[in-house]
């Protein structure tokens, strides 16, 4: 039975505690919820998200000149539009597909065997906080061309901070400084790199934005790093909650674990695209509306901001069948597509926003998993320990401490 609450509010402990309980609840009962403390709206239906992110007329991302270009220091991918749009995003798309992608899974395995060598012997570690997060940092500064020994010892905690500007819904004063503190702190050590690469131009992202004319697009350091700490953000955020819930459902389905070890080349993809449809670890998508808007006969007025609520929208029932249920052999998913612009779920946003490090968020979950999942022998969940998810906007378990058999140092 979905919950029902006339006072419902996605600011409140309960949905916080779960949103999934409450989607049926939103898409049925509420499908434009109006959130007065935050002057916005939210759309759950996956018809209404789907036309929010692809009508790029009617709505638009002016939002994110709030939300995210003061930690930015400049206009993130998001925020642009036409030639300038194409033009940088194609920069970007390059580092992140083909040739790239293949040196990038070598990159991928060479930190996740480093991070693992010392905690396989031990068997027990937290997947998010041993090994997800610190493994997703170091790729994506690697991929970037950002060189992992030299970067700050605080770097993480930096990127936390910037990210928690972008994806916290209330932020008091105090908060909303550190994050700001944040954002100087990278910005600082960014400027030596860019004009370094100015200086000498490599073959990495880094140099390549740094280099760009075509088109009119020479970019100022502004730009620069602009780009670079939006890439750094998107790929690092949802990186490691993509790999914890990949195994916690993994774990709760022990058939379907069964039996992606035993054929990982092709189930591998199919759980991970699933796990992305029943999980999204980017739950909000937030737009602006340029018009008056009608959904579900309710009138937006001009103006609104609205966040389009994807966790709902990929378990709405019009589109997938038992949406509630993990199925790594769903048949409406489609595991090709689920990285492309044909995608059903929305996990990757849609229209021409989409996630451009699709490709790669694929080929890096799956090299982790595919590396990870011989070596977890008998895998569970630590005892004792309770499951818990945090975040409105990007959510993910806070920790996942997992046993299993250790495998000696020498092996
Ligand atoms: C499972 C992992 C990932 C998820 C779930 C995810 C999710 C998303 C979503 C929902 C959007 C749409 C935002 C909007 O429409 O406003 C987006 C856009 C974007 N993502 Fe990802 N992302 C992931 C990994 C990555 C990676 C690895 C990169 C690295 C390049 C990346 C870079 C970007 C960028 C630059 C955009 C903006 C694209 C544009 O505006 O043209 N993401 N992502």
């Amino acid at each position: 039975m979905p919950l029902v609450r006339p006072d419902f509010s996605i600011l409140s402990e309960e949905y916080a505690a779960a949103p999934h309980r409450w989607f049926a609840h939103l898409r049925e009962r509420a499908p434009v919820h109006h959130e007065p403390a935050l002057g916005s709206f939210f759309l759950s239906r996956h018809e209404d998200v789907r036309r929010v992110l692809t009508d790029h007329e009617a709505f638009t991302t002016d939002i994110l000149e709030v939300r995210a270009e003061p930690v930015m220091r400049g206009r993130v991918l998001a925020q642009m539009t036409g030639a300038e749009h194409t033009a940088k995003r194609r920069i970007v798309v390059r580092s992140f597909t083909g040739d790239a992608l293949r040196e990038q899974a070598r990159t991928v395995r060479a930190h996740a065997a480093e991070l693992l060598a010392p905690l396989l012997p031990r068997g027990r570690f937290d997947l998010v906080g041993d090994f997800g997060r610190p493994l997703a940092v170091r790729v994506t500064l690697d991929v970037l061309g950002l060189d992992v020994r030299d970067a700050p010892p605080r770097i993480a905690s930096w990127i936390a901070g910037v990210t928690e500007f972008v994806t916290g819904l209330v932020l008091g004063p105090g908060r909303r400084r550190h994050c700001l503190d944040c954002a100087e702190r990278l910005e600082a050590y960014l400027a030596p790199v860019i004009a370094e690469r100015r200086r000498r131009p490599g073959e990495d992202l880094v140099s390549r934005l740094c280099t760009a004319e075509s088109g009119g697009i020479a970019m100022s350091d502004r730009d620069v790093t602009a780009l670079v700490l939006n890439v750094l953000v998107a790929a690092t955020e949802p990186a490691d909650k993509t790999l914890a819930l990949l195994f916690k459902h993994l774990i709760d389905h022990p058939a379907q674990l069964a039996r992606v070890r035993r054929d990982p080349d092709r189930l591998l993809p199919a759980a991970i695209a699933e796990t992305l449809r029943y999980t999204p670890p980017v739950q909000l998508i937030p737009r602006q509306a340029v018009r008056e808007a009608v959904f579900a006969g309710t009138v937006l007025p001009a103006g609104s901001t609205v966040y389009c609520v994807v966790g709902a929208a990929n378990r709405d029932p019009e589109v997938f069948a038992d949406p509630d249920s993990f199925d790594i052999d769903r048949a409406d998913l489609g595991t090709a597509r689920s990285f492309t612009a044909a995608a059903q779920h929305l996990a990757f946003g849609a229209g021409l926003h989409q996630c451009v490090g699709a490709a790669f968020a694929r080929a890096e979950t799956e090299t982790v998993a595919a590396m990870l999942l011989p070596l977890l022998d008998g895998v569970r969940f630590s005892p004792g320990s309770r499951y818990r998810e945090a975040g409105l906007y990007t959510r993910g378990p806070v920790a996942l401490p997992l046993d299993f058999t250790p495998l000696r140092a020498a092996s």
